[in-house]
């Protein structure tokens, strides 16, 4: 297991009138990845961005970029998704009526595959599928908007998913997405996550990118691959 758990901002939190820098900053900082919050108005409540966000991130920034779909057609945006830049493309379960046909149809585009489960959708939905995708998220609010609630009540979704991909010895990563900062992001770890999305703990007005991701990664620093294995 290794030991780096890998922290992304969601840009959805990021000033837009100055995105690649904020999306520099977060580089500058050390992320393993950037997260693009994807909405359409229909799947979620909210309407944000399209491709061409990530094809200018793309000529921005060299970081991993990981463009989560929260919208009701995926299928037919991978490839422009895939085309922009981006490093994985997440879908959501819900809308996914044959989920092998959309993470196939991603797969071909040599991008990384993820799938993503609102609150409300039951982990073992997923359990014929984990040996086909890179990532399953975990989403700990309910999709559309920054500055959620974190959802503990997630957490067992967190540990089944652990206790699967290990038992099952997949290498897949588990990454937590909505009400990340640093008094949640030790419980989602605690639980197995091995990935964190946050987005109003790191872009706000208290703190500097670079500052709030080190507060963010100091709240996880203390649990060593031991303690994480313990605590589960
Ligand atoms: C919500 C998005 C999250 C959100 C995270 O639908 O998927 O990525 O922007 O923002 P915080 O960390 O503020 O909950």
């Amino acid at each position: 297991m290794s030991s780096r758990i890998t922290i992304e901002p969601s840009i959805l939190s990021a000033d837009f009138s100055r995105l690649g820098e904020q999306a520099k900053e977060a580089q500058d900082a050390g992320v393993e990845g950037i997260q693009i919050d994807v909405m359409d108005g229909h799947f979620v409540p909210n309407l944000t961005f399209g491709p061409g966000i990530v094809k200018a991130l793309r000529q921005t920034v060299s970081v991993f970029l990981d463009s989560h779909l929260m919208i009701d057609n995926p299928q037919s945006f991978v490839g422009e998704f895939a085309r922009a830049g981006s490093n994985r493309i997440i879908v959501h379960q819900e809308v996914c009526r044959d989920l092998p046909v959309v993470l196939h149809s991603i797969r071909q585009m040599k991008v990384e595959v993820g799938v993503a489960l609102n609150p409300a959708t039951s982990a073992v939905v997923l359990d014929k599928f984990l040996d086909m995708i890179d990532c399953v998220q975990v989403m700990t609010v309910n999709p559309g908007f920054a500055g959620q609630r974190f959802m503990d009540n997630q957490l067992n979704k967190i540990e089944y998913f652990r206790r699967e991909l290990d038992q099952r010895h997949l290498s897949g990563s588990i990454v937590v997405d909505g009400g990340i900062d640093s008094s949640t992001a030790p419980l989602a770890v605690g639980a197995g996550a091995s990935g964190l999305v946050a987005g109003s703990s790191i872009y706000n007005q208290s703190g500097s990118v670079a500052h709030n991701v080190a507060l963010l990664r100091k709240s996880i620093s203390s649990l060593s691959n031991t303690t994480r294995s313990m605590l589960r």
